[in-house]
């Protein structure tokens, strides 16, 4: 399968670190023209130049604007009118005990994992219905299908997330723009890899401590290691190609086997 992204604009907000640069990665291998989204010039800078180092053709924008804003998005908005894939990776995610989550938390959640896309997705769907094609990609978690106790917040914001996603990909029907969500399970983020060091020996060498994390921690995971955040970019790169035209409303899992069910 040859997959050209030539000619499209994209982007990918939260893309300085983790799931969302290694997306942001493939999308500019493919040829697409990416927007790498952060907080801080700082941060989007230095996202930027590693991509750069990779990549020598890339085209980057540099877009360092905190999309939970009306501020940010007004900026975003400035400097890249219309975009023709919109990657809603941003997310948050903590752990607090059930009956601790206050009234502040649960808004701080809903405002940047579910409000922060569903935004950016009314400002640029309309956009890409008008030219026939695009791509709207939600990164939704395991967490979405599977509440987690320790954090029912994020849980929450991510089964959101799937029925915003459905309810946007029926609004663009027949449109050619596809509207899915990409259920991602754990993967190796600096995040995640300091998480799993809390929890077993520091001393052993990743291997064996992402090993151990899966059997006492994770069990239910088919994969039985994290996932590379460079696995989940390329099911969204496939998904963002003239190549998934046929795949729309949907929750694609890439998850390792994480979630019990037969249905992708
Ligand atoms: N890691 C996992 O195991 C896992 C599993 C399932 C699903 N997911 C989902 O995958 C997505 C990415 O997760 P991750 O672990 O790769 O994230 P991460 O490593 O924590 O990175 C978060 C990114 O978001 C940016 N960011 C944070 N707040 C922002 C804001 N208000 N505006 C713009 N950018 C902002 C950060 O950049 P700056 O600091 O530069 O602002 C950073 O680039 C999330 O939706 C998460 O829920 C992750």
């Amino acid at each position: 399968m040859q997959i050209n992204l030539n000619g499209k604009t994209a982007l990918v907000t939260g893309s300085t670190q983790g799931i969302g640069a290694a997306i942001a990665k493939g999308l500019a291998a493919a040829g697409a023209r990416v927007a790498v989204n952060g907080r801080s010039e700082a941060s989007v800078q230095r996202a930027v130049d590693a991509l750069r180092a990779e990549l020598a053709d890339a085209d980057l924008v540099e877009v360092a604007a905190d999309v939970t804003t009306e501020e940010g998005v007004a900026a975003l908005q400035a400097q890249l009118p219309d975009v023709d894939i919109l990657v809603n990776n941003l997310g948050i995610f903590e752990a607090v005990p059930a009956l601790e989550i206050d009234d502040a938390q649960w808004r701080r959640f809903f405002e940047v994992n579910v409000l922060s896309a569903a935004r950016l997705t009314r400002i640029y769907l309309p956009g890409m219905i008008e030219r026939s094609w695009g791509r709207v990609l939600n990164i939704a978690s395991d967490s979405a299908v599977v509440t987690p106790v320790e954090m029912i917040h994020y849980g929450m914001s991510k089964t959101a997330l799937l029925a915003v996603t459905r309810g946007f990909a029926k609004a663009a029907a027949g449109s050619g723009v596809t509207v899915n969500s990409v259920v991602a399970g754990p993967t190796h983020t600096q995040g995640v890899e300091q998480f799993v060091y809390q929890l077993v020996n520091k001393d052993l060498p990743w291997d064996k401590a992402q090993r151990q994390f899966m059997i006492e921690h994770r069990p239910q995971s088919l994969l039985q290691r994290l996932i590379e955040p460079e696995e989940i970019a390329n099911m969204v790169v496939y998904l963002s190609s003239p190549l998934a035209s046929a795949t729309t409303g949907g929750a694609l899992r890439v998850d390792g086997g994480y979630v019990d069910a037969i249905l992708p």
